[in-house]
């Protein structure tokens, strides 16, 4: 049932192409940059949102903020679930609340879902299952059609779930009029190339790559993940990855901010990886890059393809494919999933079954 892999993580990671057509198909139309998810929410009808979600799905959510932001310039605010349902949030029928889930079962996701029902908001939740918990209580659904998710570790749902942020940034972007055809349909073609891009970017001789750079640094104690603006997540993301499989202390923070404190950390020991893939704010990357340097970090850099300039400034360099901006993060999860899966290989821990975790957190 693992489909010959070795671990249903592998598997899922693999499945990601697949995974991906599946939750962008039917709902894309280039040729008139419309996109089309059959709900029946009116996206005319508030003017916040409110993303809740835990873990994985939290910074899948980050994504969406600022995709949701940039696109369709309606104000987001982003909570984690256990947060949120005791916070006694400001909610009204003017708030759309998203709970973005891939079980639809955690507990206080459902939770912080109620509470802002309580408030009288819309709700749309981002979920993987079908029929669960969740979707039997929120308005409408945006199902991410990722397909079962068995690994403790969530990689698959969390491409698509960003994948689906990003239809639901296009769609708002369109009906409010902020987005206009030209870069919808840029966009659009951007997104449809995702599958395709996911699947070079597990290209075997890639996969490799990382199995080396993993291993090379799989004895390390702590690790720093660096990211900015829609990248920033991607970090979170790496670091969250890493931690739930390997064990090694990892932390992410926004790029600029790690002269505010982190940066005290580095020395010839902590490993740095850093999001600097094709960016508007590339350049300020590089320059935090340089501050790693500086101070002996070892520098392990997410690059585009063909970026060899930038390449000069790193210890060792994971190439992933060229892609749009917006849609970036979800071919570069793809090395951080990689990444984490071969340092917890490496030290010969049990991927599918992690120390003190649970598939679905059903507990408080
Ligand atoms: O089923 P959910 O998406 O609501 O689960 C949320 C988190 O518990 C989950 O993403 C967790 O962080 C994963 N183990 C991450 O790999």
């Amino acid at each position: 049932e693992k489909g010959g892999y070795d671990s249903y993580m592998l598997k899922e990671i693999y499945e990601q192409p697949t995974a991906l057509t599946n939750t962008l198909i039917g709902r894309l139309h280039d040729d008139t940059g419309e996109v089309n998810l059959d709900i029946g929410l009116d996206p005319a009808s508030f003017k916040r949102i409110s993303i809740i979600a835990c873990g994985t799905a939290y910074y899948a959510g980050m994504v969406g903020e600022y995709l949701i932001e940039q696109l369709a310039r309606i104000p987001v605010d982003i909570d984690v679930a256990s947060e949120y349902r005791y916070r006694d949030p400001l909610v009204s029928e003017q708030t759309l609340a998203i709970v973005v889930s891939q079980s639809g079962e955690t507990i206080d996701t459902l939770e912080a879902l109620r509470e802002a029902k309580k408030g009288g908001a819309r709700t749309l939740g981002i979920i993987n299952a079908k029929g669960s918990s969740i979707t039997r209580e929120v308005d409408d659904t945006l199902y991410i059609h990722a397909g079962p998710e068995i690994g403790v570790a969530s990689t698959k749902a969390y491409t698509s779930m960003v994948s689906a942020m990003l239809l639901l940034a296009l769609w708002l972007g369109r009906a409010r009029g902020t987005l206009g055809g030209e870069q919808a349909r840029e966009l659009l073609h951007a997104a449809r190339e995702l599958p395709r891009l996911v699947e070079a970017a597990l290209a075997p001789e890639r996969v490799a790559r990382i199995q080396e750079i993993a291993e090379k640094y799989a004895h390390a104690s702590d690790y720093l993940f660096l990211g900015r603006g829609v990248n920033s997540p991607t970090a979170y993301e790496g670091a969250l990855k890493l931690k739930e499989i390997s064990y090694i202390h990892a932390e992410a923070y926004p790029a600029g901010e790690m002269k505010h404190g982190p940066i005290a950390l580095i020395d010839e020991d902590l490993p740095v990886v850093v999001v600097a893939t094709e960016s508007r704010l590339l350049e300020k990357t590089i320059s935090n890059v340089q501050e790693v340097r500086a101070r002996k970090g070892k520098v392990i850099a997410l690059l585009s393809d063909g970026d060899t300039e930038n390449a000069q400034h790193a210890d060792d360099v994971i190439y992933v494919p060229r892609a749009h901006e917006m849609v970036s993060p979800v071919v570069n999860a793809v090395a951080m999933q990689l990444l984490a899966y071969f340092t917890a290989t490496a030290l010969g821990k049990d991927v599918d079954k992690p120390r003190n975790l649970a598939k679905s957190v059903t507990v408080e």
